[in-house]
């Protein structure tokens, strides 16, 4: 298993591209089974992740072909062969469930495995089967997998969710474009991630309305054409590069970066004393002061701040004058890179959903290991201001949502290298 060695080097300088997001492309690939006809993803990041839902698409009898580099996908749904997304690649990467509102609204049937646990907290699918099953489908579970049908197809409904899950309202508003009639979903999830999707599915001939709001609706049409999109920036890699001169000093123009994907997470940037400003080719971040101040943060559905953020933003308070409390709402057990930071010297007290975080002066390297995506980045930024050394292992964890991160990090000044394992 490879590793990344990472040495404190102090200022970083320059600028850092910033990729299609992860998130927006997992939920735009399983579109595709919504028509027969292709649909083309541009500005696709290449991440193994992505490869995961090609692999998955491919084995219900999709075309998928990666262009350009990876940077394009194409893909159709002429053909399909199969129903079912099965446990050997669904196990891997949970937004493999995605499928199941397209395959449903589309085939009238699917068969999709359970995710099983993740290191993040329980993630139940409750809310996806209490949406679809409000279209009219009827899910059951058996032997680890959901089966749904729809015998009639699936029809309009009003329903509201319980939470405003990111991947339930994916699969619903999927679902919908092709019922009978119209459907208003409350409480949507409103990121910018379901935006994209809504943006896509509006190319694509569906009819909707009230994206990025907590009411969306849509009026159900025969079929979908063919479209060609192009994937919205990944605002929580964007996030993540600003935390990196943030942490250490200096000066990063993130290219591509946009103000109004990461707005919650500005306004801490802000009191922390970190600088963010527009550009024309995206945003430039550089410290104010010395010492980044401490501040509290909770994380939040969107508008709120980012939880794919908070473990970065806990590398940046480890360094902070003063003590944060980070509370974490989303996921009931994100805090695995807690006992990691503490290896480098940090002073943090995890009691539940809180962790409170006691600045020191300058975290020290150490070896350290990586729990799960956002655990690992957080302990390559720790590394960049620490003294000294540190070897972050397992970062095939990191592999599923950064593209390019050493060489990424290298063009602005960081010392940082990939151990073949
Ligand atoms: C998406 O996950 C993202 N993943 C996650 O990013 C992100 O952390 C999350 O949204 C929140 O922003 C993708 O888009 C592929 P949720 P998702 O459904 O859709 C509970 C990363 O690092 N819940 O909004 O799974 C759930 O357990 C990943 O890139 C139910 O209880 O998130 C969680 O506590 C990690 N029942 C909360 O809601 C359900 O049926 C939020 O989950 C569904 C969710």
């Amino acid at each position: 298993m490879d590793s990344i060695l990472v040495t404190g080097n102090g200022p970083l300088n320059g600028q850092i591209p910033i990729a299609g997001a992860k998130n927006a492309c997992l939920t735009l690939m399983p579109a595709t089974l919504l028509s027969e006809e292709p649909l083309t993803l541009t500005n696709a990041p290449r991440l193994s992740d992505i490869k995961t839902m090609t692999l998955l698409l491919q084995s219900l009898g999709a075309e998928v072909s990666a262009l350009q580099d990876g940077k394009v996908l194409a893909m159709s749904s002429h053909d399909l062969t199969s129903h079912t997304a099965d446990y050997d690649i669904v196990r891997k990467m949970r937004a493999s469930n995605l499928v199941l509102g397209p395959m449903l609204a589309r085939l009238g049937h699917a068969v999709v495995s359970l995710p099983g646990g993740c290191a993040i907290g329980a993630r139940p699918m409750d809310l996806h089967i209490e949406a679809l099953e409000a279209l009219g489908a009827e899910i059951e579970l058996r032997d680890g997998y959901l089966h749904a049908k729809a015998p009639g197809g699936l029809k309009g409904a009003v329903h509201e969710m319980r939470f405003a899950s990111v991947g339930a309202t994916e699969n619903m508003v999927m679902a919908a474009t092709l019922a009978k009639g119209t459907t208003v979903l409350k409480n949507a999830a409103r990121e910018p991630e379901i935006v994209d999707l809504v943006r896509c599915l509006r190319a694509m001939g569906a009819q909707i309305a009230g994206e990025g709001t907590p009411t969306i609706e849509i009026q159900g049409v025969d079929r979908l054409h063919g479209a060609t999109h192009q994937v919205v920036t990944d605002r929580i890699e964007l996030g993540t590069y600003m935390l990196a001169p943030a942490i250490c000093g200096g000066e990063v123009e993130l290219l591509g970066g946009r103000l109004d994907l990461i707005g919650a997470f500005v306004e801490k940037l802000d009191a922390a004393g970190i600088d963010v400003a527009e550009t024309d080719k995206g945003l430039k971040v550089s410290r104010r002061n010395g010492r980044v101040s401490a501040v509290d943060v909770t994380t939040e559905p969107f508008p709120g701040f980012p939880t794919d953020l908070q473990a970065q933003m806990m590398a940046l308070l480890c360094t902070a004058e003063g003590t944060s409390v980070l509370e974490e709402k989303i996921f009931e057990n994100r805090f695995m890179h807690a006992p990691e930071l503490t290896r480098m010297g940090a002073r943090i007290e995890v009691h539940g959903g809180t962790a409170t975080v006691r600045g020191v002066e300058r975290l020290k390297g150490a070896p350290v290991m990586a729990t799960d995506l956002r655990a690992s980045v957080s302990l390559i930024l720790a590394g960049l201001a620490a003294e000294g050394e540190t070897l972050v292992s397992r970062v095939y964890h990191l592999d599923r949502g950064y593209e390019h991160v050493v060489q990424k990090l290298e063009a602005v000044g960081a010392k940082i290298e990939r151990i073949k394992g």
